[in-house]
């Protein structure tokens, strides 16, 4: 079995809750698919450090499961009606199961650490999570206002990019490497790129492939990165009242995210989004030669370039 292979297994594997109505809403969601990048991304580095791959996937399962919770969390909190292709968690079990079902999630990953991880490990994951809260906070207190480029990436770090850091930070501790830190730096740069790329797919993606509709985040009245880009050309006026009306029209989400994109937002997202994949590739290139290396490459490759 690959790697890829004994981690899909393991997820639908650990998950056993004695609850019937948390198996079913659990494995609704990971049975959805989903790209798995997080823990790939855990055993790959743990493989190119020098360790055992296999040694790091229950703990990038774990981080996973993080990863899971916090999407059946993130759909209730955004009013999300699809999610992997399908109808979204929430709409099928209600909120209180979803969010139920995510703190299921979110102690089954602390049980899988305190099984194979150590202390040390707990500590960058339980920080993760807390930013990932507190950042989902605060671009819930920034909805409906035109926020600056700085305060963009304050939420995209915390609610995206830590979890990434904290992936990388694992999988090299796993390896026993002392310098996690710089394997931390490369995650939040991954991490970084992937979520410019998922703001820029809510603009210009194609939803048969995302598995989620286009323009959700203006919908929401958030700010992304698109949009930052090309404010300046834009009236600001129209489009903070587009982003303060309660349930704008289809219509107007659908003209200003075309604007948008013909204004250049999409393209100078996938540059921004470029810039931090050069920063995670700095990192790579310090490490030895491996196929554990190049496959990592790919998938920073497919981080800027993806449609799905
Ligand atoms: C979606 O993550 C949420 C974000 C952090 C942007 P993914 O795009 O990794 O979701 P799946 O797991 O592949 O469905
Ligand atoms: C999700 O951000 C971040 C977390 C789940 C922590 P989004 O709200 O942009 O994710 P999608 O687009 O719904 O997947
Ligand atoms: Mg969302
Ligand atoms: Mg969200
Ligand atoms: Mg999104």
């Amino acid at each position: 079995m690959g790697l890829i292979e004994i981690i899909e297994s393991r997820l639908l594997e650990d998950l056993n809750p004695k609850v019937k109505i948390v198996l079913e809403a659990g494995r609704y969601l990971i049975e959805g698919g989903g790209k798995r990048l997080r823990p790939l991304i855990t055993v790959l580095t743990c493989g190119m450090c020098g360790g055992d791959p296999e040694k790091a996937v229950p703990l990038g399962v774990g981080l996973e499961y993080i990863h899971a919770a916090s999407l059946l969390h993130d759909d209730v909190v955004d009013g999300a009606q699809s999610r992997r292709g399908r109808k979204a968690a929430n709409l099928i079990f209600g909120n209180g199961v979803a969010v139920l079902t995510g703190d299921y999630m979110y102690a089954k990953a602390l049980q899988l650490f305190s099984t194979y991880g150590n202390l040390e490990m707990i500590r960058v994951v339980s920080e993760a999570v807390m930013e990932m809260a507190e950042a989902q906070v605060l671009e819930l207190s920034k909805v409906g206002e035109l926020i600056t480029e700085e305060e963009y990436f304050r939420i995209i770090d915390g609610k995206t990019a830590v979890l990434f850091g904290a992936c990388t930070a694992v999988g090299s501790m796993v390896a026993k490497r002392e310098d996690y830190e710089t394997f931390r730096r490369m995650g939040f740069h991954i991490g970084r790129a992937f979520q410019l790329i998922d703001d820029l797919l809510d603009y210009a993606g194609d939803p048969s492939k995302t598995g989620k509709p286009v323009g959700n985040d203006l919908r929401e009245g958030k700010v992304t990165y698109p949009l930052i880009s090309v404010l300046d050309k834009l009236d600001k006026d129209r489009v903070e009242n587009l982003l303060r009306t309660p349930e704008p029209s289809r219509k107007e989400i659908d003209r200003l995210r075309e604007e948008v994109i013909k204004l250049g937002g999409a393209d100078k997202t996938r540059e921004r989004a470029k810039e931090e994949i050069g920063k995670a590739m700095e990192v790579l290139e310090s490490v030895e030669d491996s196929p554990y290396k190049e496959e990592l490459e790919r998938i920073l490759e497919f981080v800027v370039l993806r449609e799905l």
